[in-house]
C-alpha cells in the first residue's frame, strides 16, 4: 500500500545503533530532515573521531552532514542504555558478516535487540535497518519477550536500506522508494513521522536542501508492507541487481563471439521500459560488501525454506568467472605474464568509494602477483585500504601516469570517472608498450583506436595499433 503522508509533526527522538556505512548515513541524513538523532557504536575511539566531525569512510556529502548537525540534532556515544532511554524509535544498524555457511550472521543484532531490551521502560519502536534475513524482526521480537519486555510496549519494524556506497546520502533523501514493513498500526504512525519529510516532499523547499531528483511536487514514495515482505524486498531487490549484472556479463560474453557490441546491444534492450538502462553496464563483475553477501544469504533462506533459487548460483558463477575471462585476455595481449610489470588503474570495487571489500579489483592484482607479474597500482581512494590487503607486494603510484611508466600494460580495473578523462597522449608515451585492457569499458573504440592503443574492453571488439598487426593475424583476436 503506498500512502498519502499528511505531516507537519514534530522531531522524532531516535536512536541508531551502529556507526558503519548504513548507521551513519543513516543517522546523519535522519537529522537532515529535522530529528534528534544519537548515534551509538561499542568503539569508543571511533565514537570520539565521529564527535569531531571526522567521518570514518570516504563517503560524499557526509562530511557535510555531519558538520551542519553534529551538536544540535546529532551526536555520538557509546552508551547504548543512555541512547536508547530517551529515544521513542531505535535502529538497528550493526554488521551481519557472511559465515562460512553462506548465512548472514546475525549475533550482533540479537545482542543489541537483547542489550536494548534491558533499557525499555515505555513503548518504544524498534527498527531493523541491518540486511537481514525474512523472519528476523519475528526473532527480533522473541529476544525482546525473552528478556522479560511486556508484550504491547514495543513493535518491530522492517525498514531496508538501499543506499550505494559513493552516493549514500543522496540515495537515502532522494530514495526511489522508502520501504516501511510494519504489522502494527501504531508503529507505522511513528514511522510515517520520520519519512515524512521526504513523503510529504516538505524537506526539499529547505533551502540547504540536498538536491536531487525528488520535490515538493514529486516527493519519495512511502510503501507500507508487512515486515516479512519487507525484508524479503531487500534481498530480492539486491539479487535481482546483481542478476541483470550477470545477465548484461553473459550478453557481452556472447558479443565478443559474434562480433556485436555489448554497448549496443545494452542500449538497445534498455530502451524497453520494462527493463530500463541502469545496471546494464558490462565488465569485472559486481563486487562490494552487499551484493556477494546478500546472494549468498538469499540462496540460504531459500534452501533452508525448501525453495530452489539456483537461479542465483548461476548468477554468482557468471561473476566471478569474469573475472577469469580478463586475466585470459591479458595473456592473449600480453603472452607470459611472468616477469611483467603491470600498471594497475583502480582497487575498489567500484568508483567514488574506498571500500575493498568483495572488490574484483584485488582479486585480479593478488592473481596477477601469483603469477609473478610485478603490479603498479593508483586508485584516488582506496590505497591506505590497499596497503593493509596488499602490503609490500604492490608498488603504489600518486597518479595514473606514474601507474603507466615504462609498464608493459596498463589494466584499468575500477570505474572512476578521472580515469575516463586520462590524457591519452601522454599515458601512450608514459607506457613501454601502448598496449590497455579495460575492465570497466571506459573509453570509445575510436579514440583508442586514434591513439595508436592495442585496447581491449569487455564485449566489444579489440583495437590494435596499426604496426602491431603486420604479419601476427591469428593471435588474441
Ligand atoms: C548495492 C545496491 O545498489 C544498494 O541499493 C544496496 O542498498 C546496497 O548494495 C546494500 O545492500 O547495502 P553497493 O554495493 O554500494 O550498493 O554498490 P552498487 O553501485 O550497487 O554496485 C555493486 C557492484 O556492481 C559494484 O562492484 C559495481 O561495479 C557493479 N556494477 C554495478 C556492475 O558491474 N555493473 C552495473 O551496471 C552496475
Amino acid at each position: 500500500m503506498t500512502i498519502e503522508p499528511t505531516d507537519s509533526s514534530p522531531p522524532v527522538q531516535i536512536a541508531v545503533v551502529g556507526s558503519g556505512y548504513v548507521g551513519l548515513v543513516t543517522a546523519a541524513c535522519l537529522a537532515e530532515i529535522g530529528h534528534a538523532v544519537i548515534c551509538v557504536d561499542n568503539d569508543e575511539a571511533k565514537v570520539a573521531g565521529l564527535a569531531r566531525g571526522e567521518a570514518p569512510i570516504h563517503e560524499d556529502l557526509l562530511t557535510e552532514l555531519l558538520g551542519r548537525h553534529l551538536g544540535r540534532r546529532l551526536s555520538f556515544t557509546a552508551d547504548l542504555h543512555a541512547a536508547v532511554r530517551g529515544a521513542e524509535v531505535i535502529f538497528i544498524a550493526v554488521g551481519t558478516p557472511p559465515l562460512g555457511s553462506g548465512d548472514a550472521d546475525l549475533s550482533y543484532v540479537e545482542s543489541v535487540a537483547a542489550e536494548v531490551a534491558r533499557s525499555l521502560r515505555e513503548y518504544r519502536v524498534i527498527v531493523e535497518k541491518s540486511t537481514v534475513p525474512v523472519y528476523t524482526s519475528d526473532w527480533i521480537t522473541r529476544v525482546l519477550l525473552r528478556n522479560g519486555v511486556p508484550p504491547g510496549q514495543f513493535d518491530v519494524v522492517s525498514n531496508p536500506e538501499f543506499l550505494r556506497e559513493g552516493t549514500a546520502v543522496s540515495d537515502f533523501l532522494h530514495a526511489d522508494r522508502i520501504v516501511v514493513g510494519a504489522d502494527s498500526d501504531r508503529a507505522f504512525a511513528l514511522m510515517s513521522r520520520i519519512y515524512g519529510p521526504l513523503a510529504s516532499g516538505r524537506y526539499f523547499e529547505n533551502s540547504g536542501s540536498v538536491p536531487g531528483s525528488h520535490s515538493l511536487q514529486n516527493p519519495v514514495p512511502l510503501l507500507r508492507t508487512s515486515a516479512n515482505s519487507a525484508e524479503l524486498i531487500k534481498h530480492a531487490s539486491n539479487a535481482f541487481l546483481a542478476m541483470k549484472i550477470s545477465f548484461i556479463n553473459a550478453v557481452a560474453n556472447l558479443c565478443e563471439v559474434v562480433g556485436a557490441d555489448v554497448s549496443e546491444v545494452a542500449q538497445g534492450i534498455g530502451m524497453d521500459a520494462r527493463i530500463g538502462h541502469r545496471f546494464l553496464s558490462p565488465g569485472l563483475g559486481y563486487g562490494g560488501s552487499c551484493f556477494p553477501k546478500d546472494l549468498k544469504a538469499f540462496r540460504s533462506v531459500g534452501s533452508q525454506l525448501g525453495v530452489n533459487l539456483d537461479l542465483l548460483a548461476e548468477v554468482e558463477r557468471i561473476n566471478l568467472n569474469q573475472r577469469e575471462r580478463f586475466l585470459k585476455k591479458m595473456r592473449d595481449a600480453l603472452w607470459t605474464l611472468r616477469g611483467k610489470k603491470i600498471g594497475v588503474l583502480g582497487l575498489a570495487f567500484k568508483g567514488g568509494t574506498d571500500d575493498l571489500r568483495e572488490s574484483p579489483a584485488i582479486a585480479i592484482v593478488q592473481s596477477l602477483l601469483a603469477e609473478g607479474s610485478s603490479v603498479v597500482a593508483y586508485d584516488p581512494a582506496a590505497i591506505a585500504n590497499a596497503e593493509r590487503i596488499l602490503g609490500g607486494d604492490v608498488v603504489f603510484a600518486k597518479d595514473p601516469y606514474a601507474a603507466a611508466d615504462n609498464s608493459d600494460a596498463l589494466i584499468i580495473l575500477t570505474d572512476w570517472k578521472e580515469f575516463a578523462e586520462l590524457d591519452l597522449s601522454r599515458l601512450r608515451k608514459s607506457l613501454r608498450y601502448p598496449i590497455v585492457i579495460d575492465g570497466r569499458n571506459l573509453y570509445p573504440l575510436e579514440v583508442m583506436r586514434q591513439h595508436g592503443f592495442h585496447y581491449v574492453s569487455v564485449g566489444r571488439a579489440t583495437v590494435f595499433p596499426q604496426s602491431h598487426t603486420a604479419g601476427v593475424t591469428k593471435l588474441g583476436r
